[in-house]
Parts: C-alpha cells; sequence; structure tokens
C-alpha cells in the first residue's frame, strides 16, 4: 500500500466540511480518538478501524475536561511530530489527523465573572479520608463550558471512585468529536474496559448513528499493557507493575480450572501487587456488560485492576469467559 501524509486539521468547522465533503462522495468514515504518544496499542486501533471504513481520523487531543487538578496533565507525555510519524509509517496511513485547539475556547463568551462557578460540585476522599473538592481543569479556567456528559450508573464504580470528574469529561469529550467529526466507526480499546463500555451506553443511549468496537489490548512481550504513562516508570517500577497482568494471567488460568469465587481470586490478585511493592487502588471482578460485581463467576466477566506503582497508576483487564474455554 502506499504511503501518505495525513491532512492535519486544527479546527472543528474545517474538520465538520472535510467529514461532510467526504460524505457526499458516498465514503465511509472511521474514528480512533486517542491523546497522543501513539504505541502499538493506539496503532492496533487504528489497523482495526481501516477493516471498517474507506477513511480513517485519529484524533490526538489531551483532553484537560477528564483530569482533576491534581492529576497528571502537565506531565502527560507528548511528541505530536512523533506521532505524526509513526501514522506516516503505517501501510495505507491515515487521512486525516484532527488536532483541535479549539474544542472548548467558546470565544470568551463563558461566564467571565464566576457567577455561575460550577466547580465545586464533586467530593470526593483524600488519601487520608479527608474530603476535598475535586474540580475539573476546564472549570477551572472558565472557559464557558457547562454542559457535561454523564452515564450515570457505569461511572460510578472502579476508576470512577478516586476519579470522579474523569469519565464525564470522556464522554462529554468524546460526544462532541463524534458532532465535529460525524464517524460511521469509532474504535475504542478494551485496555480501558470501562470507558469503553461508558461509550457504548452513551451512543445507545443518545442515538448516536455510530457503530463502536472494541478492540482487544496490546502487551509488551513480557506482559505489561501498554500505556503512554508506562514511559514515567522507572526500570525497577516496572518490574514490579508487571506482577498486575503475571497476577490477572494466573487468576484467569485458576478460574478456567475451576476456581469459581471472585474473593479469591480478587485477594491473590491483591496479594501478589501488594507483595511487589504497589498499591491497589481496585481489583474486581464484574460482569463485562453491566460492571457490576459478581460473588461467583457464571456469566462473562472481566477482571478489572488498577494499582499505583511509584507515582504513575496503570490500569489493566482481562475477560474471562467460561462459555469460550
Ligand atoms: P488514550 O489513553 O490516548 O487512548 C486512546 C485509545 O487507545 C483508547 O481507546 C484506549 O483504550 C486505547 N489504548 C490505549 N492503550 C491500549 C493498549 N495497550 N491496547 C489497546 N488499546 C489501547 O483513552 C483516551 O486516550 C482518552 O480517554 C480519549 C478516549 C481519547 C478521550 O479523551
Amino acid at each position: 500500500m502506499e504511503k501518505k501524509d495525513p491532512e492535519i486539521i486544527t479546527e472543528k468547522g474545517l474538520m465538520r466540511n472535510w467529514s461532510r465533503s467526504m460524505r457526499a462522495q458516498g465514503k465511509t468514515i472511521g474514528l480512533v480518538p486517542t491523546m497522543g504518544y501513539l504505541h502499538q496499542g493506539h496503532i492496533s486501533l487504528i489497523k482495526e478501524a481501516r477493516k471498517h471504513t474507506d477513511l480513517l481520523v485519529v484524533s490526538i487531543y489531551v483532553n484537560p475536561g477528564q483530569f482533576s487538578p491534581n492529576e497528571d496533565l502537565s506531565t502527560y507525555p507528548s511528541d505530536f511530530q512523533g506521532d505524526i510519524d509513526k501514522l506516516m509509517a503505517l501501510p495505507g496511513g491515515v487521512d486525516v489527523v484532527f488536532h483541535p485547539y479549539d474544542l472548548y475556547d467558546y470565544r470568551n463568551n463563558g461566564s467571565e465573572s464566576g457567577e455561575n462557578d460550577t466547580s465545586k460540585i464533586f467530593d470526593a476522599k483524600d488519601e487520608d479520608g479527608r474530603e476535598k473538592a475535586v474540580v475539573s481543569c476546564i472549570e477551572e479556567r472558565q472557559s464557558g463550558h457547562e454542559t457535561w456528559i454523564r452515564v450515570e450508573r457505569l461511572e460510578k464504580g472502579l476508576c470512577g471512585k478516586s476519579r470522579p470528574v474523569f469519565f464525564r469529561g470522556v464522554a462529554t469529550v468524546v460526544a462532541k468529536l463524534f458532532n465535529i467529526v460525524e464517524p460511521d466507526v469509532a474504535v475504542f480499546g478494551k485496555k480501558d474496559y470501562q470507558q469503553w463500555r461508558i461509550i457504548c451506553r452513551m451512543v445507545r443511549d443518545l442515538d448516536f448513528p455510530i457503530n463502536v468496537i472494541g478492540s482487544e489490548i496490546v502487551r509488551e512481550d513480557d506482559g505489561l499493557a501498554m500505556s503512554s504513562r508506562n514511559v514515567h516508570l522507572s526500570t525497577e517500577e516496572r518490574e514490579k507493575a508487571l506482577s498486575i497482568s503475571m497476577s490477572l494471567s494466573r487468576a484467569k488460568i485458576a478460574a478456567q480450572n475451576g476456581q469459581v469465587s471472585c474473593r479469591e481470586l480478587q485477594n491473590s490478585v491483591i496479594q501478589a501487587i501488594q507483595e511487589a511493592g504497589g498499591k491497589v487502588d481496585y481489583a474486581e471482578i464484574i460482569g463485562q456488560e453491566n460492571l457490576e460485581a459478581v460473588e461467583e463467576i457464571k456469566i462473562p466477566v472481566v477482571f478489572c485492576v488498577a494499582a499505583w506503582f511509584g507515582k504513575v497508576r496503570l490500569i489493566d483487564n482481562m475477560e474471562i469467559d467460561m462459555r469460550v474455554m
């Protein structure tokens, strides 16, 4: 296949015009939303999307709306030119890189006075159990944005417990991208399992005419799930972080060999991660569709883990389905 430079579009109006003119020519459009610093996990989504549509848009946008002020927005890794080089090297390339600067820029028509400050709407507990207000960076900047999409039940558990503004930020920016790019197909990684399910539910509930595809997790050779955040791990932390994927694999094998008690499986994973020096945020076995906790593995489940190694929070999961063994 020929190699080609992607067209780089930075304005939302131009992006929408491009999509509409392509649609008018009868072309179908795929979208892969990312925050950049692309790795093989992202590339696998792009390859998956290529199978389904004529044209492909990759968005690169570090969304301030999904970070709390105490999170890693300022240190989130980026390498835009490196990303473009990786996309150009792909067989077939991508057609457009949508790299917006004006997603939350409403030309100062927001509340300047702060009268409608909605910033302290979430309360969460800090590590010592004290209440602390959690605000989103979008609100801190008073950009005038005050509309949020909440997928109310699915966003509550797992990552939603420790990151209370995360999923409304994700759902909102993805809805904005869907409205601007108007894709036929959008591909998300199962690495962020809860995120993928939340987007599927949003698309269903809000009648977006988009086919959302979940794509398998891509791992390093030693099993570590690929993530843009892995770059922040020291060599030692990276080694210890392997305890996540290794203990999940052992739990999956144990379950397939008949150990169906979720409490025991969860405890074994928590113990392995703690022994390696990690701090477990959660280790939960939940239904694949409804993300609700189960006591015994009778339906298709997914074992989801989040754990800290040093200053890096990693997530991983494994699907366990007794019907396909
Ligand atoms: P980001 O972390 O850049 O991830 C973009 C997409 O790549 C997500 O769908 C994620 O699940 C997928 N992905 C990341 N690592 C993967 C891996 N190892 N294997 C397979 N897929 C992987 O997720 C986001 O950005 C943002 O929340 C976003 C959806 C772009 C909204 O801002």
